[in-house]
């Protein structure tokens, strides 16, 4: 891959090799309820054992602010990840430090030990320079295999590729060459599919966006704001009412880049938002006063699978209505299965991530049908941005190819 270097590039064979990864897995009473984060990096953890590193997985749990939280301990993820790779897993109960070094020690060619929550130390986030000479003495080579991290300049997703020479791990890799393939170089036409609830959050992605796709597709509470901003009744829905002049304003810039933007023609309307309300399909234009726009009507899902029929590449990032409550996942439903079958026939591309998305396509069936899902949340939106994330910039900097 242009600009850095890979796991083919460097002989690990007896190297301590510092791995990190994103094991910033959602919990539930202490289990794991969505290991994909875990699976993901199996290729790149097993590549290293069985090349002879001594491999030292890194990664941050929640946000802990630089303190040792209890709840925040990666020690439960530790037995996930030993069974997952299928062999035992030793823990340091400390990133850095004699307690991290005499756990690398102990390790032989081949082994793997999980540090302690690399967020627990005050200078992880703040990229502090002292910290990161501390974890880079603890091993001989670099590997970031965490793109759902890379939104951050923190010691581990970014000093430490300074420190030692670097190299990017598979899925790092893979996600690279996805998101490159679906907006660096895609296949046109191009379409995106951005929902979710606020605009407000997304105001930097449908800015760039305009300029790099050629159909946007608006769903979620998203739509409502651009309703309104064209002046229509949207009754009791969310709506970012303050930000009608902005969405005009997108509106506008759309139509002079020559990207269409494409709002919901009908919608599921109800008087209340709980699961199995009454609720009735309305046009867009004749939302009742007294109800809330929950999701996208038949008519604009037939209407959307149509448009990307006629696409070659998709962007998906957010659900199209309140998919987490039946009725109103319908309109997500259908979309994300007729983007699914064009995928299957080999018709589109078709990459996803973000937030709610990977949720919303599992809800639907069909997160494995996908061409890529993303692990990434942030870092998956700051790419949309067209933002340059810090740990795939310390990846290609000079400084991170030193002599192997
Ligand atoms: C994530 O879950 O988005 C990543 O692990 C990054 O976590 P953060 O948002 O706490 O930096
Ligand atoms: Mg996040």
């Amino acid at each position: 891959m242009a600009g850095f270097r890979t796991l083919d590039d460097v002989n690990v064979a007896g190297k301590t090799v510092l791995v990190r990864v994103d094991l910033n897995v959602p919990m539930k009473d202490g289990r794991i309820t969505d290991d994909l984060r875990i699976s993901r990096i199996l290729p790149t953890l097993h590549e290293l054992s069985r090349k002879g590193a001594k491999v030292v997985v890194l990664s941050h749990f929640g946000r802990p602010d630089g303190k040792a939280v209890p709840e925040m301990s990666l020690k439960p993820v530790a037995a996930a990840l030993a069974t997952a790779l299928g062999s035992s897993i030793p823990f340091a109960e400390d990133c850095v430090g004699e307690t991290a070094s005499a756990a690398i020690a102990k390790l032989k060619a081949g082994g793997v030990v999980l540090l302690e929550n690399t967020r627990f130390h005050p200078g992880e986030e703040k990229n502090d320079p002292a910290l990161a000479k501390q974890m880079a003495a603890l091993g001989d080579i670099y590997v970031n295999d965490a793109f759902s991290c890379a939104h951050r300049a923190h010691v581990s997703t970014e000093a430490l590729a300074h420190l030692l020479p670097a190299y990017a791990g598979r899925n790092m890799e893979v996600e690279l060459k996805h998101l490159e393939a679906a907006l660096d170089k895609p296949e046109k036409p191009v379409a995106a599919v951005i929902g979710g609830a606020k605009v407000s959050t997304k105001l930097e992605l449908l800015g760039n966006l305009l300029g790099k796709v050629d159909k946007i597709i608006i769903g979620g509470g998203m739509a409502n704001t651009f309703l309104f901003a064209q002046g229509r009744e949207v009754g009791k829905s969310l709506c970012e009412k303050n930000l009608a002049d902005t969405a005009r304003d997108i509106l506008r810039d759309a139509v002079t880049r020559g990207c269409a933007i494409i709002l919901p023609d009908d919608v599921v309307v109800a008087r209340e938002f709980r699961q199995g309300a009454p609720c009735k399909v309305v046009p867009a234009e004749r939302v009742p006063a007294d109800t809330m726009i929950l999701d996208i009507g038949p008519v604009a899902a037939a209407r959307l699978g149509t448009i990307i029929a006629d696409c070659k590449t998709l962007v998906w990032n957010g659900p199209l209505g309140a998919f987490e409550t039946p009725p109103f996942d319908a309109g997500t439903v259908t979309v994300a299965r007729t983007a699914a079958a064009l995928t299957a026939s080999g018709r589109l591309l078709s990459v996803a991530g973000g937030g709610d998305t990977v949720a919303a396509l599992r809800h639907a069936g069909v997160a494995e049908e996908f061409s890529y899902v993303s692990t990434a949340g942030g870092a998956f939106l700051e790419w949309l941005e067209g933002k340059e994330l810090p740990g795939v910039a310390a990846l290609a900097a000079p400084t991170a190819v030193a002599a192997q």
